[in-house]
């Protein structure tokens, strides 16, 4: 089954062709950063009008580079939420009208399932259950899944998500936007143990986070070595940083899948192509005899590939969306 797979919950206009959830014949990207970068965040507004302006042209350059027709399309996913409201009606409408045009099937996915299900791209889903830890721009959620399409959200922020921590002590610092590949880069020359930024809520004995104290220790280390008039060195600030958010979520993961007695941790979510938090998790699963699963650094970051493969998924076990589906900008996954 060949799954057009459109993904416009933020400031990725995203247009995938995959077969069967697995084989991908296309996954093609249109980024805004660009345009909301000179304001330090994404403004929607903006993010709207992008989406509808390039959705229609990456649908065609799609299917010319998966070699395919309209016609050749057995169904079409797209993203329900969660997301900016204006962005998914953008997708949402389009994916209705293509649809409906070719008499096919239409699903709406959960995006942080897409998030998941980009683990499964090339080989399929390995045996559950699993323990999946989802950090985004938006979200950062531990999540315990007994089978496929069955979530039960462990813990998760208390205040920002992972990636918004990235971003905004990269705003902090006046390096471009998004943060979190700026500062990845910037960590790898420097030392993780330089400033020892707090662990926020490491023992505290459940799933949750924190990243605001973080976020405001590093604020408050910048404006001191600046008042004392001492260089900043970035690397070892962004090094530091990011292994204070990396050591609790490693720690909360393996602990998790511990708990619940479960053998095979999955990462989804742009913060997954931090390469800090890959090597350490990878490092820590090994340790505890977990079995370890995240995706291309590509399929990281919002594609609309991990979109088609859900959404195929689901379309497998039957189920289809009628036409009056709505979006929903803060869709939960469980
Ligand atoms: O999943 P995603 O593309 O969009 C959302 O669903 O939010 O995640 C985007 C987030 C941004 O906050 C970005 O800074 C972060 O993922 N990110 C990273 C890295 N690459 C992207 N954070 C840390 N290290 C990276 N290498
Ligand atoms: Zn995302």
């Amino acid at each position: 089954m060949k799954v057009l797979g459109i993904e416009t919950s933020c400031d990725e206009t995203a247009v995938a062709i995959v077969e069967d959830g697995l084989k991908v014949h296309a996954n093609l990207l249109a980024s805004q950063h660009h345009i909301h970068g000179r304001f330090g965040g994404v403004v929607p507004e903006l993010a709207s009008r992008a989406h509808l302006e390039r959705l229609g042209p990456l649908m065609d350059r799609a299917l010319e580079e998966a070699g395919m027709g309209w016609r050749d399309l057995d169904a079409v996913a797209v993203t329900r939420g969660p997301g900016l409201v204006g962005s998914l009606l953008v997708g949402m409408a389009t994916a209705k009208a293509v649809a409906l045009a070719l008499g096919v099937p239409f699903i709406g996915v959960n995006h942080l399932e897409g998030h998941v299900y980009a683990n499964f791209l090339e080989h399929g889903p390995p045996e559950p259950p699993y323990v999946c830890l989802i950090v985004s721009g938006g979200h950062t959620q531990l999540v315990h899944m007994p089978e496929e399409h069955r979530y039960e959200v462990l813990g998760q922020t208390l205040d920002d998500a992972a990636g918004e921590a990235f971003d905004k002590i990269a705003r902090f610092l006046g390096l471009g936007f998004p943060g979190g590949p700026e500062l990845d880069a910037l960590a790898r020359t420097g030392d993780p143990s330089a400033i020892p930024f707090p662990r926020a809520m490491a023992d505290s004995g459940d799933y949750d986070f924190s990243l605001s104290g973080l976020k405001t220790a590093v604020i408050r280390h910048v404006r001191a070595e600046r008042q004392g008039d001492r260089e900043i060195d970035l690397p070892d600030l962004a090094a530091s940083f990011q292994e204070a958010v990396v050591d609790v979520q490693v720690q909360k993961t393996i602990a998790a899948a511990r708990d619940q007695g479960v053998g095979t941790v999955l990462l989804g979510g742009g913060v997954v192509a931090n390469s800090r938090l890959r090597e350490r998790m990878a490092a820590a699963a090994e340790e505890a005899g977990l079995t370890l699963h995240y995706p291309p650094l590509e399929l990281c970051t919002d594609n609309a590939a991990m979109i088609a493969a859900a959404g195929a998924s689901r379309l497998a076990r039957g189920e289809r969306d009628a036409f009056d589906l709505t979006v929903d900008p803060g869709l939960p996954l469980a």
